[in-house]
């Protein structure tokens, strides 16, 4: 379509064949960076910073309930620890990348639910995404293919030393994903590891902003809440061409 206008949902405006875009923001770094707390942080933050409008609405959807399920023998290997869980084939990249365009085009989707204990995804239970003005998609290789890296309007790394982020997976998937110490311990050196350093770390480049300490920074949390809060006040996003709003206003800018 040549002359398909869009609009940012924060206006409230429902111009165009679609629903309204939201202002799509990527979340990446190593396991247990802190990644849904920064997410967390920024939906609080725009809450409060965004006095005139007070129903903004912000999701925030993580790259984990996209899991693909596994085979019955994929599903052996994961209980011996020996199935790669940090690679990016062990994701269902198709409805990723579904999923998010329904996003941005404004349209109602549902996203599965996904249980550590079993590695396997709940059946029968998925979450309805409603569409919103903002929504932060957080997960470690959010980045790494570049058809869906490219659908973000903001791309976030989370950068926390791998000594804290271990010191915070081991008690974490004791606790709440049902392992034991050598499970986490073998994970995390056979898999873990040298799948973040292949796969993971090289997607820090991708990142407009890289957020040192992770949800410790309040500083970098705020300046990026502010620029967010700017980008969807400044412009209606109105655009005959058809762009997306958030490019003209870089361009006009
Ligand atoms: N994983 C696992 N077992 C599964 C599925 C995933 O151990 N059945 C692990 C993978 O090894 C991967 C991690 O889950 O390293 C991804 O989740 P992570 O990024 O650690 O969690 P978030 O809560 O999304 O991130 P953060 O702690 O940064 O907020």
């Amino acid at each position: 379509g040549t002359s398909r206008k869009m609009s940012f949902g924060f206006n409230g405006k429902m111009n165009g064949v679609e629903g309204k875009t939201p202002f799509l923001i990527g979340v990446s770094g190593g396991t247990a960076s802190g990644k849904s707390t920064v997410c967390k942080r920024i939906m609080e933050k725009l809450g409060q910073v965004d006095k005139d409008h007070t129903e903004r609405q912000v999701v925030c959807i993580s790259q984990d309930s996209f899991y693909r399920d596994l085979t019955p023998a994929e599903k052996l290997k994961a209980e011996k620890g020996q199935y790669n869980f940090d690679h990016p084939d062990a994701f269902n990249n198709d409805l990723i990348l579904q999923t998010l365009r329904d996003i941005l085009a404004g349209r109602k989707c549902e996203i599965p639910a996904y249980d550590y204990r079993t590695n396997s995804l709940i059946k029968d239970k998925v979450t309805t995404i409603y569409p919103a003005d903002v929504v932060l998609f957080e997960g470690i290789l959010v980045f790494y293919f570049p058809n869906i890296r490219d659908l973000f309007h903001m791309k976030l790394f989370v950068d926390t030393d791998s000594d804290t982020r271990l010191a915070r997976r081991v008690p974490r998937d004791i606790n709440e994903r049902g392992r034991d110490l050598d499970y986490v311990l073998n994970q995390y050196m056979n898999f873990v590891k040298p799948a973040f350093e292949e796969f993971c770390l090289p997607t820090k480049k991708f990142a407009d902003v890289i957020i040192p300490r992770g949800a410790d920074n309040t500083v970098a949390i705020d300046l990026i809440v502010h620029h967010i809060w700017d980008i969807l006040h400044t412009k209606n996003g109105d655009s005959a061409s058809g762009q997306h709003p958030y490019i003209e206003h870089r361009r006009t800018s």
